[in-house]
C-alpha cells in the first residue's frame, strides 16, 4: 500500500516537475510549484478517520472534476494535450471500425467521443458521478448519439457494465495507474478481458516502468533531473502485464510513442531551461505532429548528407 500525506495535481501525462537541468536543481522546487502543483493535505495524524488510499485518489479525481480547465487552460485528466492526441491517433490505428466499445475510466469523455465517431456503440464508464455528468454533455454536444456514459469502477466492472456486456474493444487510458498495487491492477484487468467478446481487443495506454526508467537513463545522460511521478500514479510493469495476460491474451501490436516522450520530456526541457517546459510549447506542437506523419528516429540515419566517412585501407 502507498500512503502518503500530500496529493499534487500533477499526474503522468504532467511530469514536468524535474523538467530542468542538474545545474538548475535549485530552482527545480519554485518550477515544481510554479507549474501547478496544488497541494492537499490529508487528515492522517489528527485522529479523525483514516481515508484508504483508494478513497483518496477517488477523492482526488471528485476534487479534479470541480475545475474542468486548470490555471493554465489544460485539463486536468490530460495536461498534455499534444500527446493525448498522439495517444488517440496510436488507439485509432488500432481499432477496428463499427464494434461495440468500452472506454474505463473516461473522464470529461473528451478521448471517448474521438473513439466514438468510429464505433458502432460506446460505453464509458467513470468513478466519478462529475466525470461521468461532463462525458454525457461533451458527447450530446459533439452530436453522438452512440455513447452511454455510465457511473462506475473498473474494480466491479462486470456488475456495472452486466447489461452492455460483452465488448468488442475495451479501452483504458491512464486508468489502472490510479489503482494502489498491481495486484488490485491486475483484477482490474481481468475484469476487463471478463467483459471482453472471444477475439476482442484490450487497447491501453497506461504508463509502463521500463520506459519510464529508460527515459529517467536518458534525462540523466542528458543533465535532466529524473522524472517526477505523482503520488497517486503507480507505474505498471509491461512485462510482467504481458505475462500476466498470457494464459488469455497476446500483445499483437505496440506503439511506443517514444519520439513525442523523448522531445517533450527530454528536448524541449534542454532548450527551454532554466525556465519551465510547458506542454503547449511549440515543440511539443511540432513533435506531434511528426508524430502523426509516422516519423521516427529510425528515419534519421538516412537524413545525415553530412555525415562523417572513416575509411581504412586495407592492408
Ligand atoms: C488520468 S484520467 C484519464 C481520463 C481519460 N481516460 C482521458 O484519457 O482523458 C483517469 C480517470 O480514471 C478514472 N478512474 C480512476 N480509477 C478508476 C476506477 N477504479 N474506476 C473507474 N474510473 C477510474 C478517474 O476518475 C479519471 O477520470
Amino acid at each position: 500500500m502507498r500512503f502518503w500525506s500530500v496529493l499534487t495535481c500533477l499526474q503522468l501525462s504532467d511530469a514536468e516537475a524535474g523538467f530542468v537541468l542538474a545545474s538548475e536543481r535549485v530552482a527545480s522546487k519554485g518550477l515544481l510549484d510554479g507549474t501547478g502543483a496544488d497541494l492537499k493535505v490529508t487528515d492522517r495524524d489528527d485522529g479523525g478517520p483514516l481515508m484508504s488510499v483508494t478513497e483518496e485518489i477517488k477523492s482526488y479525481w471528485e476534487a479534479k472534476s470541480l475545475t474542468p480547465l486548470d490555471d493554465q487552460g489544460l485539463r486536468p485528466t490530460g495536461r498534455d494535450s499534444f500527446l493525448q492526441q498522439a495517444l488517440e491517433e496510436a488507439i485509432l490505428k488500432h481499432l477496428p471500425a463499427d464494434k461495440k466499445i468500452l472506454d474505463v475510466g473516461c473522464g470529461d469523455g473528451s478521448s471517448t467521443s474521438v473513439f466514438a465517431r468510429r464505433a458502432r456503440s460506446v460505453v464509458a464508464v467513470d468513478y466519478v458521478e462529475n466525470y461521468v455528468k461532463q462525458a454525457k454533455e461533451l458527447c450530446a454536444k459533439a452530436g453522438l448519439k452512440n455513447v452511454e456514459c455510465i457511473h462506475g469502477n473498473v474494480l466491479k466492472l462486470q456488475q456495472d457494465v452486466a447489461a452492455s456486456r460483452p465488448f468488442d474493444v475495451a479501452i483504458t487510458i491512464r486508468c489502472l495507474i490510479n489503482l494502489p498495487d498491481e495486484a488490485t491492477q491486475f483484477q482490474g484487468v481481468d475484469n476487463i478481458f471478463d467483459c471482453l467478446s472471444p477475439g476482442g481487443l484490450y487497447i491501453c495506454s497506461e504508463g509502463w516502468s521500463e520506459s519510464w526508467a529508460a527515459l529517467d537513463a536518458m534525462r540523466e545522460r542528458c543533465g535532466l533531473e529524473k522524472m517526477y511521478l505523482v503520488p497517486h500514479n503507480l507505474l505498471i510493469s509491461k512485462e510482467r502485464l504481458v505475462k500476466h495476460l498470457a494464459p488469455k491474451a497476446d500483445l499483437v501490436a505496440y506503439e511506443s510513442l517514444g519520439f513525442y516522450v523523448f522531445l517533450s520530456r527530454v528536448f524541449q526541457p534542454m532548450v527551454t531551461a532554466p525556465e519551465p517546459p510547458q506542454h503547449l510549447h511549440p515543440v511539443n506542437k511540432a513533435a506531434h505532429m511528426l508524430s502523426s506523419l509516422g516519423i521516427s528516429p529510425s528515419y534519421f540515419n538516412e537524413l545525415g548528407y553530412p555525415g562523417v566517412c572513416v575509411f581504412r585501407k586495407k592492408a
